[in-house]
């Protein structure tokens, strides 16, 4: 079995192509990323020599085709995507172009060269988001899509499109809708990275609004396993959301990591809030458990502190990053709030 994976130099990818190759070691894992400024080749070094690496853009047609020509795939998991909420706000377009462009280059290769199925990475930001004061509520797969950023409207708008490949060619799709991730090789923009990252140089904590927006966080792996079951039994032309009811406040979050590191609370700085800031997400995740079985392993006591391990244990990893590209761009967005 071969299996493309776009964005596979990210986040979430590179934890997939790890995932695979621990636990279907006779897969044929090719990785197609562009490697933006999120993408590292550097996470997947040890285990270049166990897969294809292709360099490439998933809107670059041309290329895209020469790939499904040269590997021949069974499956595509699209993870590419340009994924920064606060990168949306500054500059709208290149999420258009690569999170719905993108999709429909891929699924147009796999109309013209076949393929068992097409699962697309999704968010639960589709939703829109919850109000605080209804604990009672959370997103089912029937929750009416309202997005409310250019990433989330550029996610729902992909998600369509996914759909709409499914009833007018047939193509063999799925789709899965997963909460916020933490773990290993999350670039350090996002909140929990760039919060170990920044109490580590005692820099300031830089905490949106009140912080009292609650997200769902769950383990990079747990979601990896979800998607991999999803490829294995879940129904064609349907939607799965993935989450695992662990509902944080920022707020605490932050204030977990402070303490993790023994760092004093007095680092964290409220600044100015994210426009558009969704409050609250909450996924139900009763039909993913139900059909197939799926539950999250791991805890978020332990999962935070095996978090905070990797970042202390890898340093070279994130320092690479925060000292290049990245630095300008926090400068920009920081230095306004
Ligand atoms: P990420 O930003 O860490 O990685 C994205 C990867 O896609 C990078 O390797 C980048 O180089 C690559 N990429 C970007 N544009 C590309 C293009 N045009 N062609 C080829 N490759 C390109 O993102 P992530 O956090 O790993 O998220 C992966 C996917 O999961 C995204 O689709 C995101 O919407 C979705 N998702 C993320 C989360 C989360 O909490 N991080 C939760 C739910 C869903
Ligand atoms: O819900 C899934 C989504 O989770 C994914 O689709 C996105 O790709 C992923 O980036 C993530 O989006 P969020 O906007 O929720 O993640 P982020 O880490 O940017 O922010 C989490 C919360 O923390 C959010 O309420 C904003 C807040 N925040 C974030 C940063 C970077 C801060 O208070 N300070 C910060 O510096």
């Amino acid at each position: 079995m071969t299996v493309i994976v776009t964005g596979g130099a990210g986040f979430i990818g590179s934890n997939f192509i790890f995932y695979l190759l621990k636990n279907h070691p006779d897969h044929k894992i090719v990785c197609l990323d562009k490697l933006t400024y999120a993408g590292n080749l550097s996470t997947l070094s040890s285990v270049l020599d166990r897969i294809v690496f292709e360099k490439a853009d998933i809107c670059d047609r041309k290329e895209v085709e020469r790939i499904f020509e040269e590997q021949k795939p069974d499956v595509l998991v699209n993870f590419a995507a340009e994924s920064h909420v606060d990168r949306s706000i500054e500059d709208p377009e290149l999420f258009l172009k690569t999170n719905i462009i993108g999709t429909s280059v891929l699924m147009d290769a796999c109309r013209k060269y076949g393929i068992k199925r097409f699962h697309q990475v999704g968010t639960d930001e589709v939703y829109g988001d919850l109000p605080l004061d209804r604990p009672d509520l959370f997103f089912t797969e029937e929750t009416p899509l309202h997005t409310s950023s250019p990433y989330s409207s550029s996610k729902a708008a992909a998600d369509l499109l996914v759909m709409a490949y499914h009833r007018t060619y047939g193509l063999p799709v799925s789709i899965s809708r997963c909460s916020n991730n933490y773990g290993p090789y999350q670039f350090p923009e996002k909140l929990i990275p760039l919060m170990i990252a920044n109490a580590l140089a005692d820099k300031a904590l830089p905490v949106y609004g009140e912080g009292l927006n609650v997200r769902d966080w769950l383990y990079v792996e747990d979601h990896c396993k979800a998607i991999d079951l999803i490829l294995q039994k879940g129904r064609v032309g349907e939607v799965y959301n993935i989450g695992g009811h662990n509902e944080m406040r920022n707020i605490d979050i932050v204030k977990l990591i402070c303490k993790e590191l023994g760092k004093p609370e007095s680092l964290i700085t409220f600044v100015k809030d994210r426009q558009g800031h969704d409050m609250r997400y909450a996924i139900d995740p009763r039909k993913i458990h139900s059909e197939l079985g799926w539950l999250p392993e791991t805890r978020f006591e332990d999962g935070i502190k095996k978090t905070i391990k990797w970042y202390l244990d890898n340093k070279e990893w994130w320092q690479e990053i925060v000292s290049g590209e990245y630095q300008s761009y926090y400068e920009r967005m920081y230095a306004k709030r």
